[in-house]
Order: C-alpha cells, then sequence, then structure tokens
C-alpha cells in the first residue's frame, strides 16, 4: 500500500496535494508541522470529498525526532496538568475520524496511553502508529528490537522504525525487524533513508511492510530516498505477480527473492542506466529492479552486494579501479584493462568484467573498419584503456593523447604505442579519433578538447560523451567533413553486454538505446 506524505507550504496547497494524491494512493498522511496554517477539518473533508476509500494518517513531527517536545509547544491546563499541543491536535484528528494517528515514541508512554484510551473513548476507528525515527545513523539490531519492544508496550495498531542507512548493511538491520513483527504479530513500518537506504524502500513491501511512502514528485520528498508514486508503483508491480506480503523473513529468503541490480558510482543522479536497464527487465519479463546508489564506502558496498540479493552491479566513476580489491573472480579482458565496470554476484562470489571495451568495438565496428586501421584514443584513464584494448584485440593501432604527460606516457607504454601530448594532437595522422574524457559532457557543453583546424585529418570522429548526443567536438568534426558518431551507441552497447552478462538472456538493445534516446531529446 502506498502512502503520500503531504508536505505543502500553506492549507490550500495541501488541498491541492491531497486531491492528486488521492487519485494515486492507498494513505495520504498529514505532516501538520510542514503545512502551515493547515486546518485540519478542511484537509480531511478535502480528502474524504476526493475518495471513499483513502486513509488518512494524521503526523505531527518534531524537526529532531529523538529530542522531547519543545516547551513551547507544551501549554499548562487549568488542573495544572501538561497538555501538549500535540495531543490537542491529534484528539481533534481522532474526533474528525482521521484513521490514524502517529506519535513518536519520544513524546513518552503517558501521552500515548492517552491518546490510546481518547482513541478507544470514540469508538476506536482511529488507530495508533507509534513510531521511533533515527535521522544520525541505524543502531544495531539489539538496540533497534528494544526500541520494538518499548513501542510496542503501549500496543499499538502499528510500529513504525526509520533509521539512516551509512552503509548498505544498515538496511539489512532495520529490514530485519520486519519478520520479527511479524513473530510478535505486530505490524510494523520498518526502513531506511537515505541514499543508501533506497534499497530498502524496494524491498520491504516484498517482506511485508505495512505502508511504502512515495512521493508526487521528486521535489515533495518528505524523507531522503523517497521514490515517487510512478516508481514505486513500477517497483510494486514487477513484484506483484508472485510475491504477496506477508513473507517469511528477508535472510532466509535471499536465494529465492527477485534478483535486484545496482549502480555503484559517485555522482551517479544524472545516470541513464536505471531507466535504460528497467526498461529492458520489464520488456524481458524479469523480476528485479535497477536503482543507483551514490557510494561513499565501497567496501560496505561490496557488503551490501553480498547481502541483499543483488545479481548485478554497474560501476562506474570513481571505482572501476578501486572496485578490483573486492573481487573474487576477475574475467580476463578486465584485468588486462586493468578495470571493471559490471559485477557479477554468483551467490556470494563477485565476479569483475568489463564490457566497455565490447560496448566502443561493436560501435566502431558498425561504423567502420577497425583492421589495420589507426586510431587517437584523447585521454589516459579507464575508458581509453578499455578503448585501446578492444582497437588492439581487432588489428587496429591505437595512439595515446592525453593532456597530462606521465600518465599518457605509462599508459602507452602499457600498450607499447606511440604518445603524443594533447597540444600536439594536430600533427598526428589516423584514420579515426576518439575522446574518452569528460570534456564536452553536459552541462559544459561548449568545450571541446580539439581545436577545429586539428579535426580536418580524420576521416572518423567519436566521442564516448552521450550527453549532449552532438558534443561540440562532433559538431566542428562535421563541419570538417568527418563521418561522425556519439557516444550513445556505445553506452548502450555496454549496459547490453552487462544485461547478458547478468541474465543470460539476449539484451533488448533497440529498446534501451529508444528510452535513451527519448530522455536525451527531452533534455535537449
Ligand atoms: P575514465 O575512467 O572515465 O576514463 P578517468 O580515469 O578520470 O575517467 O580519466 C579521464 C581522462 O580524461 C584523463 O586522461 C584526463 O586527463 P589527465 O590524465 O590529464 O587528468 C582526461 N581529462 C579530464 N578532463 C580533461 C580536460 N579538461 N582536458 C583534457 N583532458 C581531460
Amino acid at each position: 500500500m502506498i502512502c503520500i506524505p503531504i508536505t505543502s507550504g500553506t492549507n490550500k496547497e495541501a488541498i491541492r496535494a491531497i486531491e492528486r494524491s488521492c487519485r494515486f494512493a492507498d494513505f495520504i498522511e498529514l505532516r501538520m508541522d510542514l503545512i502551515g496554517g493547515g486546518n485540519l477539518s478542511q484537509l480531511i473533508s478535502a480528502a474524504r470529498d476526493k475518495s471513499v476509500s483513502i486513509k488518512i494518517i494524521v503526523t505531527c513531527r518534531k524537526k529532531e525526532e529523538a529530542a522531547p517536545a519543545p516547551a513551547a509547544n507544551r501549554v499548562e491546563s487549568a488542573a495544572g496538568k501538561i497538555i501538549d499541543k500535540k495531543i490537542t491536535l491529534f484528539k481533534e484528528a481522532i474526533e474528525l475520524g482521521a484513521d490514524f494517528i502517529d506519535i513518536e515514541l519520544a513524546e513518552g508512554r503517558m501521552a500515548i496511553r492517552e491518546l490510546k484510551s481518547f482513541c478507544a473513548k470514540y469508538g476506536g476507528k482511529t488507530g495508533v502508529i507509534v513510531s521511533y525515527h533515527n535521522l544520525k545513523e541505524t543502531p544495531a539490531l539489539t538496540k533497534l528490537k528494544e526500541i520494538f519492544h518499548k513501542c510496542a508496550q503501549s500496543k499499538p495498531d502499528v510500529i513504525k522504525i526509520v533509521t539512516l542507512a551509512k552503509t548498505f548493511e544498515d538496511n539489512l538491520t532495520t529490514l530485519s525487524l520486519i519478520p520479527y513483527a511479524q513473530k510478535h504479530s505486530q505490524k510494523i513500518i520498518s526502513l531506511c533513508m537515505g541514499d543508501k537506504g533506497r534499497i530498502s524502500r524496494a524491498v520491504a513491501p516484498l517482506m511485508g511492510n505495512y505502508l511504502s511512502f512515495a512521493t508526487l514528485s521528486r521535489e515533495g520528498q518528505s524523507a531522503p530516498g523517497q521514490f515517487t508514486v510512478r516508481e514505486m508503483k513500477q517497483i510494486n508491480e514487477l513484484f506483484k505477480s508472485k510475491w504477496t506480503a506477508p513473507l517469511a523473513p528477508v535472510l532466509s529468503l535471499r536465494k529465492s527473492l527477485p534478483q535486484n541490480y545496482i549502480l555503484l558510482g559517485n555522482p551517479v543522479r544524472q545516470s541513464l542506466s536505471p531507466l535504460m536497464h528497467n526498461a529492458a527487465l520489464k520488456k524481458m519479463g524479469i523480476e528485479g529492479h535497477y536503482n543507483a546508489f551514490c557510494v561513499n564506502d565501497l567496501a560496505g558496498a561490496m557488503q551490501g552486494i553480498k547481502g541483499m540479493n543483488i545479481r548485478g552491479a554497474s560501476v562506474t566513476i570513481p571505482f572501476k579501479v578501486a572496485v578490483m580489491e573486492y573481487m573474487d573472480d576477475i574475467d580476463e579482458d578486465a584485468l588486462k584493462i586493468g578495470a571493471i565496470n559490471t559485477i557479477i554476484n554468483n551467490n556470494g562470489r563477485l565476479r569483475g568484467c568489463n564490457t566497455d571495451w565490447l560496448g566502443l568495438i561493436l560501435t566502431l565496428k558498425k561504423a567502420m573498419p577497425v583492421k589495420n586501421k589507426t586510431f587517437v584514443i584523447i585521454g589516459a584513464g579507464g575508458t581509453a584503456r578499455a578503448a585501446a584494448y578492444g582497437i588492439m584485440k581487432e588489428g587496429g593501432f591505437p595512439i595515446i593523447v592525453n593532456r597530462t604527460l606521465e600518465k599518457g606516457k605509462i599508459l602507452s607504454g602499457i600498450l607499447n604505442c606511440p604518445f603524443y601530448s594533447l597540444s600536439e594532437v594536430g600533427r598526428i595522422k589516423a584514420d579515426c579519433l576518439i575522446n574518452t574524457t569528460s570534456v564536452g559532457m553536459y552541462p559544459r557543453q561548449d568545450k571541446s578538447p580539439v581545436k577545429i583546424p586539428a579535426l580536418a585529418g580524420y576521416k572518423y570522429v567519436m566521442d564516448v560523451i552521450y550527453n549532449p548526443l552532438t558534443t561540440k567536438l562532433l559538431a566542428d568534426a562535421e563541419k570538417q567533413g568527418c563521418h561522425i558518431f556519439s557516444g550513445l551507441d556505445m553506452f548502450v552497447n555496454q549496459g547490453a553486454e552487462q544485461f547478458r552478462l547478468w541474465t543470460g538472456k539476449e539484451p533488448p538493445r533497440s529498446l534501451m538505446k529508444k528510452v535513451i534516446l527519448e530522455r536525451l531529446t527531452q533534455i535537449e
């Protein structure tokens, strides 16, 4: 079941958001702490008018969930009893027939008890969610179980435990509360926040989590890492046919759950790999989802892959070399190139491969003959190495050109091929020029690694950049009469080869290209 938090600034905006959310969600959560001047009665009526089946949660959080409510929020009654403004708000919600109120464990047992008995007085139609949020970290499992039991003491209808994932293993810790709660016949919402916690949001519904939080749009996130409703529905749809909640404990399910796929890099926000791979998985009817993860701790990410039923990972900048030390096996091509862009997880054994070279060669061979041709490769990083390796394997001759002399010389020494500095590029005679640097990539598309006159002697010019589709280098080269080709096909081909390695199936290459092209033309 999907719940959309309503976080809009004003009462009027919140009503608009409620009306839209009722079309997509099973639940809405009224975040009264975020809706400025929120009129609870009007907000609940707006939801009821729009949908008879929508369930309403009323929440009022503090900025720092773990701290006690600020003194300003507390008012002294005539009898001298402390009445929290929040308690008054929750009582109003109960009177108005909200389906749930969500009160934090930190508000104290007395407050929770008071509200439970108030619910009973109003016929028990409103359920109580007792929640714990840790915005700083994921405590150890023993600590989380203690928190679970503290929440359970007041016999709530649902317990909510949400923590910040700092490592991939944190997801395992927090998710293991779901089967634990099931053993105690307790409904639970348990997941991790943050970029590293996104995988828990995808997996938790499969395990029987009571609710999944999702937003109408990226801007409306009420917690870091939330998926949009569209993404959440896609994920649920993928699993729906076979997997219904509640399921057995995740740890014993690892082998039989649908397998997932990830991209590891930093940054990953702009990556189009999730779009491409998810389209391919869907088309081929393969259960599983592909997510991008921004990684700070590579060792933790490697543990996460083993522990979280991840079948395959793409590896991007800056981890293509660093990831090698975590592999149990490395295939011959990746070993020779000295970089990995693909990981296959065979039941906890990680195999590193490289499909960049193949992606480039498949693209080159479609456009021109490679055997006995000469190729100027600009750059001396991982992509340049993969390009040179592929070209040599096909009988072509690479020439390395790089800004930093030492780096270029080292690579040309390894490959036993000529090297020139970038300023000398105009002096070289070759059949094809390939840019493997990021110069000219969005958002700095006005840049080119090569001055226009230096392009005149080339019949073919390729850029590994695919955003924009026509880089300045390619536009300049076309004006010089060169045949040009962008990095789009290379990107699709390297992804398609990854897909083949992970799934053993023929990748739907034209669909993969189509979705990327559509997105790129939208961006342009
Ligand atoms: P990748 O693994 O994608 O190839 P990389 O290992 O960071 O990425 O390598 C990037 C290459 O692009 C490097 O050779 C880099 O040149 P230096 O060795 O001089 O650093 C090259 N590069 C990056 N920015 C550049 C720029 N503005 N001008 C010229 N070359 C650049």
